[in-house]
């Protein structure tokens, strides 16, 4: 197969475990013979430094142009710190998510059983869970219009849904299930809000198409809670852009770090593949920060494009560093591993997993010849 990638590294932390992940895809690419051809451009704060816009005309043309994006991280805290500022960095991947008509944002989220101890979440809670969150990503609050009065006192954000943007993730979600334990649970907040009797209604409707998946709902503050408390329930988490955007954020304290976290933004035509985890600007250039989230968004990129030995390939590598921890300090305490090293080591698995090297449980800390 030959994939021509745009490479957004953006801000923060996104070059550095961008380029982990780049590393791992040529790995994949040498192993299964595809050739992936990556075009480096700018987005986020370093953007808006260097041509006054977050997003870039070159930048968007390529996206639309290529395979798929591979995204690193946006965001400034000199922004985060002025709220009067008018461009921000997060504005060009809103935009793009938009052009690009990104709809679907899809967020896996599983426990390791090696890292359970790396959770505030009790073993006995967290064993066995393994669900995927699909958020909607082209609508709601992020997108309606937005106020504010001249002399700063006033502030609003419009929540607004269609039954057309509804119903689009809706069948995504009902497929999914379908492959999986076939349970989808609306998310919503459909005691107080019109949009999630919206939502409700629509849902309800499809649910009838897939009458094989079971749908069950939810209340956003009880499953905030649920999600912590038995997050076994769970196997697709259907909901809107808000409550989408702060449960993933939550559920990542199931796997044991933000640092592992992936997701995939899909949508008709185009599709970016991205670490949930931000900027993380304290630790930039540190070679501290996890570059698994980056690495298993290109899994799933892979999977996307139908490429599920790699992907799973990909998968059974990240496996391997957490097993022999070969991990960042967030999963370990004091590791000797950083960014870099993680990276050498997934790339090197694909790449000659049958080594005898990698047969033997050798990569113990100070054995260690090849990280
Ligand atoms: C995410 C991020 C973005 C969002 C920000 C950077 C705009 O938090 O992808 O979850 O809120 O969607
Ligand atoms: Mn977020």
């Amino acid at each position: 197969m030959n994939l021509k990638i745009a490479v957004l590294s953006g801000d923060g932390i996104g070059p550095e475990v961008i380029l982990q992940a780049k590393k791992a895809l040529y790995a994949i690419g040498v192993v299964y013979d595809h050739e992936f051809v990556f075009e480096d451009a700018l987005i986020g704060a370093i953007a808006i430094e260097k041509t006054g816009n977050p997003l870039p005309e070159q930048t968007l043309n390529l996206c639309l142009n290529t395979h798929a994006v591979l995204f690193g991280a946006i965001g400034d805290p000199m922004y985060d710190n002025d709220p009067t500022a008018k461009i921000r960095p997060e504005l060009g991947l809103l935009k793009l998510r938009k052009e690009l008509g990104l709809f679907a944002n899809i967020r896996p989220i599983k426990a390791y059983p090696k890292l359970m101890d790396s959770s505030p979440i009790k073993k006995e809670v967290l064993q066995g869970t393994d669900f995927i969150v699909y958020r909607e990503l082209n609508g709601g609050m992020y997108f309606g219009d937005k106020t504010t009065n001249e002399e700063g006192t006033y502030a609003s954000d419009l929540c607004e849904y269609n039954e057309e943007e509804i119903t689009k993730i809706t069948h995504l979600a009902f497929k999914a299930a379908q492959g999986r334990r076939k349970k989808v649970t609306l998310v919503d907040k459909a005691n107080v809000l019109e949009t999630s009797r919206l939502w409700r209604k629509v849902v309800t409707n499809i649910a009838k198409e897939y009458p094989d998946v079971t749908l069950n709902f939810l209340y956003v503050d009880n499953a905030a809670m649920q999600i912590i408390s038995n997050p076994r329930q769970f196997d697709i988490l259907l909901t809107d852009n808000l409550f989408g955007d702060i449960l993933s954020d939550e559920a990542s304290v199931i796997s044991g770090s933000i640092g592992l976290m992936a997701s995939a933004s899909l949508g008709e035509k185009h599709s970016l593949f991205e670490p949930i985890h931000g900027c993380y600007t304290e630790a930039k250039d540190k070679n501290i920060a996890n570059p698994i989230a980056a690495i298993l968004s290109v899994a799933l990129l892979l999977e996307h494009f139908g490429l599920t030995t790699e992907s799973k390939k990909v998968i059974k590598a990240v496996e391997r560093a957490i097993i022999t921890q070969v991990v960042t300090v967030d999963l370990k305490v004091n590791s000797q591993f950083g960014t870099n090293e993680v990276g050498d080591f997934i790339s090197n698995y694909i790449m000659n997993e049958g080594d005898l090297y990698f047969k033997k449980d050798f990569v113990q800390i100070g054995q260690s010849t090849i990280v």
